[in-house]
């Protein structure tokens, strides 16, 4: 069996916890991949909020947005995730996306940050409803992302029991250094 990408098992993962009428956020929008998912997902009663800080990413994802029919449902947030709290409401969000590094054919250098990311990671925790879930795709291959992956590593380690259930998968007989997906889920009750 050909093995899923993290970022295939980061879309089942969202899939899994989101309904129709659910909220739902993008913490990196980028290209809008992840963004159409959890759109999809959230359906016609629903809401994605996606953030980016780049205003290219901002208008890739508006355009694919757009030309799924999907555009309505999703407000595009041109700042850093590092601000999710204060745009987003606290308690019923059901799934929030991180997808970490560069704009695939975009500035390479414009990259996600350690400390930013796991700042932005506790601000989405709390902002979850009980049985919400976390993603993570971590890149160590480029410069900055080993210690950004590890960073993230260390957060979901520290989790691990408070109320979470943690999990991750590292592909093999992929390229090296391998991505890696990290899922941190919000217990249903207690
Ligand atoms: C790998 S791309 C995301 C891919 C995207 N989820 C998709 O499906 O196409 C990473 C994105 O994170 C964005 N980014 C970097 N730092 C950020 C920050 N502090 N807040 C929000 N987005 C950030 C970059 O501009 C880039 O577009």
């Amino acid at each position: 069996m050909i093995p899923m990408r993290p970022t295939e098992l980061a879309h089942r993962i969202v899939r899994e916890v989101l309904c129709e009428g659910a909220h739902a956020v993008d913490a990196t929008a980028g290209n809008g991949h992840d963004t159409c998912v959890l759109a999809e997902a959230v359906g016609a009663s629903g809401r994605v909020t996606a953030f980016d800080v780049q205003q290219a990413a901002i208008d890739a994802t508006r355009h694919r947005l757009a030309s799924a029919g999907l555009l309505d449902r999703v407000d595009l947030v041109c700042d850093s995730h590092l601000h999710i709290a204060r745009r987003v409401a606290a308690g019923n969000v059901s799934a929030v996306m991180f997808n970490l590094g560069y704009l695939p054919g975009g500035d390479h250098s414009l990259i996600t940050r350690a400390a930013d990311t796991d700042a932005a990671i506790v601000a989405a925790c709390g902002l979850l409803c009980r049985g919400g879930v976390i993603t993570v795709v971590c890149y160590p291959g480029h410069p900055g992302g080993g210690e950004e992956a590890a960073s993230v590593a260390e957060r979901m380690r520290v989790l691990t029991g408070d109320g979470w259930r943690i999990g991750s998968q590292t592909p093999v007989g992929t390229r090296r250094p391998s991505p890696v997906l990290w899922f941190a889920k919000r217990a249903d009750a207690g």
